[in-house]
């Protein structure tokens, strides 16, 4: 399925004016999950399309011009025991703030943001709008595992100038979601676009970030590959991320390395927790610059990271006609590893010792 823009019924809304934020949760139009998975698929669309319309919203603003918006993405997770449980929201609240920050926005408070991301998915579920757990998405490893794909983000006011946005609103919505990429191509292409510079917003999850990130992914997707890969705007000889994804290499050597952080990096959720696990599994983990051609000589494995991607393993590199295969083209050990670990967790079939799942239903 991957994204679908189905939106849940349920949406929240807060608006910044006056010096203060008001929100509001707005019930859009539905009938029952059962009901409407028995109407025809053009009736099924037009209620679906309604659902993605805001009548009183400006459709001249900062947002629609120039690309001033900052967004999140989480999911809410079918357990193995039942219910539904976000993976650390409270990484995504904190996230979102310093983007809004960055923006110069007024910064949307993260217990605000926790509510609301929380209480979207409750009331969505309270009306069914919710996946359950499947024992058999254990068996590909939760790869055709469905969950609730949260999106909460900011649209400015109206204008047409140039501008900042001094009262944004934010919303969230909610979404089904499976899996990000195809899992019968996992060929990578380094991109000679640039996602990111320094001094820039490569740092914020900037909606306008993802301009180069489509026009990437969509060359490779057209060349045959699944995913394009990102070198630095000054060198042109780093490492820096997927198309919408961090990036890890396994080394040779032993050595797990992800592009430190800076600001053309985005401060990836799964890309922390997957360092946090690789220190507690023992394995020797760096935050450094990896040039393309320690990429090509030494890595052992690849794999990108984020909360839609997962851990998802690439088993080649294509720079410049040269192609870097890794473990023969098949997943390698490490990734598998790391991916059936964050999903062991996510999906509530592995202990959650560190306090990461926050219980929703
Ligand atoms: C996510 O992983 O949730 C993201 O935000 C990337 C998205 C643009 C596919």
């Amino acid at each position: 399925m991957g994204f679908s823009l189905n939106t849940y019924p349920i949406t929240y809304r807060a608006n910044f004016s006056d010096g203060k934020w008001s929100s509001e949760y707005l019930e859009k139009p539905h009938k029952t999950p059962e009901e409407e998975a028995a109407m025809s698929d053009s009736d099924l669309a037009k209620l679906q399309d309604s659902r993605n319309c805001y009548d009183d919203m400006p459709l001249v603003s900062y947002s629609s011009q120039y690309g001033l918006s900052c967004f999140e993405g989480l999911k809410a997770l079918p357990q193995k025991d039942g219910g539904l449980a976000i993976f650390r929201p409270d990484k995504n609240a904190s996230r979102f703030y310093r983007s809004m920050e960055g923006l110069c926005m007024p910064p949307f408070p993260e217990q605000y943001f926790l509510e609301a991301c929380i209480e979207t998915v409750k009331r969505n579920a309270r009306l069914g709008f919710y996946p359950h757990y499947n024992s058999d998405w254990k068996k590909d490893s939760f790869m055709t595992a469905d969950s609730v794909y949260i999106r909460p983000f900011t649209m400015s006011e109206g204008g047409v100038g140039v501008n900042l946005s001094s009262k944004p609103w934010v919303y969230v919505i909610n979404t089904p979601v499976s899996s990000y990429f195809s899992s019968d191509n996992s060929d990578a292409l380094v991109s000679d676009r640039v996602r990111a510079t320094p001094n820039g917003t490569g740092w914020i999850k900037a909606a306008s970030n993802y301009v180069i990130s489509a026009l990437a992914k969509s060359e490779a997707l057209n060349a045959g590959y699944m995913e394009c890969v990102f070198l630095d705007a000054v060198h042109h000889k780093y490492i820096e991320e997927g198309s919408s994804c961090n990036i890890f290499f396994y080394l040779k050597s032993g050595e797990l390395v992800t592009p430190e952080l800076g600001d053309t990096i985005l401060p990836g959720i799964t890309r922390a927790s997957i360092i946090e696990l690789a220190h507690d599994k023992d394995i020797k983990t760096s935050e450094r610059q990896i040039s393309i051609d320690e990429v090509m000589e030494e890595a052992k494995e690849c794999f990108v990271s984020g909360t839609a991607a997962g851990a998802t393993p690439i088993t080649s590199l294509t720079y410049h006609g040269k192609k870097a295969v890794f473990n023969n083209g098949d997943v390698g050990e490490f990734s598998a590893d790391i991916r059936d670990t964050i999903k062991g967790i996510q999906y509530g079939t592995l202990p959650d010792t560190k306090g990461w799942m926050t219980k929703v239903i």
